[in-house]
């Protein structure tokens, strides 16, 4: 391999993954994701902080899910499994299957009907998965997924499987890297709750072999109506535009836990409302468009440093001149439906410059 096609971040992480030579490395490039200075966020938050975006949006199949899942099939291709099979509310079974595709595995994705992002569903059909509608929503098809798993069949490679976990860390790594230490705090959504436990995991691991002086504290959002970890239990019926994070049983729970407790962050709620208002500030604020699930972290920022949501955050007191990442897990054109709430209209015109220049209010 010459240097040009020695990307991914296996490659880029070797030392600290668990692969051998004997790994064959199934890729496509993701990873090494632009971190992305906000000025605006920046001073929202004030007192000198500086905020950054980590966007996870420009990995191959437009989400954070391509770290884990390199992982994941290289490490199934080693074992010489035949099938691969995921639960998804639409990322996770992009990844699969494209990462499936390219590693010449069958892919089965269950995910809820009706309920996946419309680029999301395209996705899995384009790369070459066999999709199944489930009547039920994405706890009953990780369920399944387990049913299904158990006798070896398939290998599962949603994040219950810990080669996933081990990928994903890479993004606190790559942050590390870029900035020269850990963030102070550190703001992501909440849904099944891996990726907060692959970052806690990536942070502590770099602190720990002395890449990094500490460790930022977490902040994990989940959506009001899909809210278990904020409230403790299990939410039969999940609900939420941000269709990514509509979860009500999360696999991964103990880590999210662990990762706000060991690093005295929270768990905490933003509304719909406030999701969809974060989505388009972002995007026409920072030209920067994530899908609904990623605006979460915004919307959290928000909510924890606007004048209103200040007195009660847990992070009032942070230090000058703080670094805040936040990470926006996919790209917004996954999802093209969710954001019309805005009721977006073009103006109209004959195609003729005078006619042009009325409708711009620029005669
Ligand atoms: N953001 C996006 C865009 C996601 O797709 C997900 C999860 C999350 C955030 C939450 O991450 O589950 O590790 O806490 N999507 C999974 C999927 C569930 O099936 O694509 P998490």
């Amino acid at each position: 391999m010459n240097a040009l096609h020695d990307r991914g971040v296996i490659s880029r992480y070797r030392e600290f993954l668990p692969v051998t030579d004997a790994t064959p490395v199934v890729s496509l490039n993701e990873g090494s994701t632009p971190l992305i200075h906000s000025p605006k966020l920046s001073k929202i938050v004030g007192r000198g902080a500086e905020v950054y975006v980590k966007y996870e949006g420009l990995n191959p199949t437009g989400s954070f899910k391509d770290r884990g899942m390199t992982m994941a099939i290289s490490k199934a291709c080693e074992r010489g499994v035949k099938a691969v099979i995921c639960a998804s509310t639409g990322n996770t079974s992009a990844a699969a299957a494209a990462y499936a595709a390219r590693a010449d595995l069958a892919c089965a994705v269950l995910l809820p009907a009706g309920k996946i992002a419309a680029g999301k569903l395209l996705q899995a059909f384009i790369y070459g998965a066999k999709v199944v509608a489930i009547d039920g929503n994405f706890d009953d098809a990780l369920r399944l997924v387990r049913e299904l798993g158990a006798d070896g069949r398939f290998e599962i490679v949603n994040s219950i499987n810990p080669f996933r976990i081990e990928g994903q860390k890479t993004a606190s790594f790559e942050i590390i890297e870029e900035l020269g230490d850990a963030p102070d705090i550190h703001i992501l959504p909440v849904g099944n709750a891996g990726n907060i436990t692959a970052y806690w995991k990536g942070y502590c691991e770099f602190r720990d072999l002395g890449r990094a002086t500490k460790r930022p504290r977490m902040a994990g959002f989940q959506a009001a109506g899909s809210a278990p970890v904020y409230l403790g239990h299990v939410v039969e019926n999940p609900e939420t535009v941000a269709t990514a994070i509509r979860i009500g049983n999360p696999a991964s729970w103990d880590g999210a836990k662990a990762a706000v407790k060991e690093s005295d962050g929270c768990v905490d709620i933003v509304t719909d409302e406030q999701i969809l208002d974060a989505q388009r500030w972002l995007a026409s604020e920072e030209g920067i468009f994530v899908e609904p699930a990623s605006a979460a972290s915004v919307a959290g920022l928000m909510k924890c440093f606007t004048e209103e949501g200040r007195a009660t955050c847990p992070f009032r007191n942070f230090p000058e001149g703080a670094k805040i990442v936040l990470t926006v897990t996919g790209h917004g054109l996954k999802d093209p439906e969710a954001p019309m709430v805005h009721g977006f209209k073009a103006l109209e015109a004959k195609a003729d410059a005078g006619a042009v220049a009325k409708v711009l209010g620029v005669e």
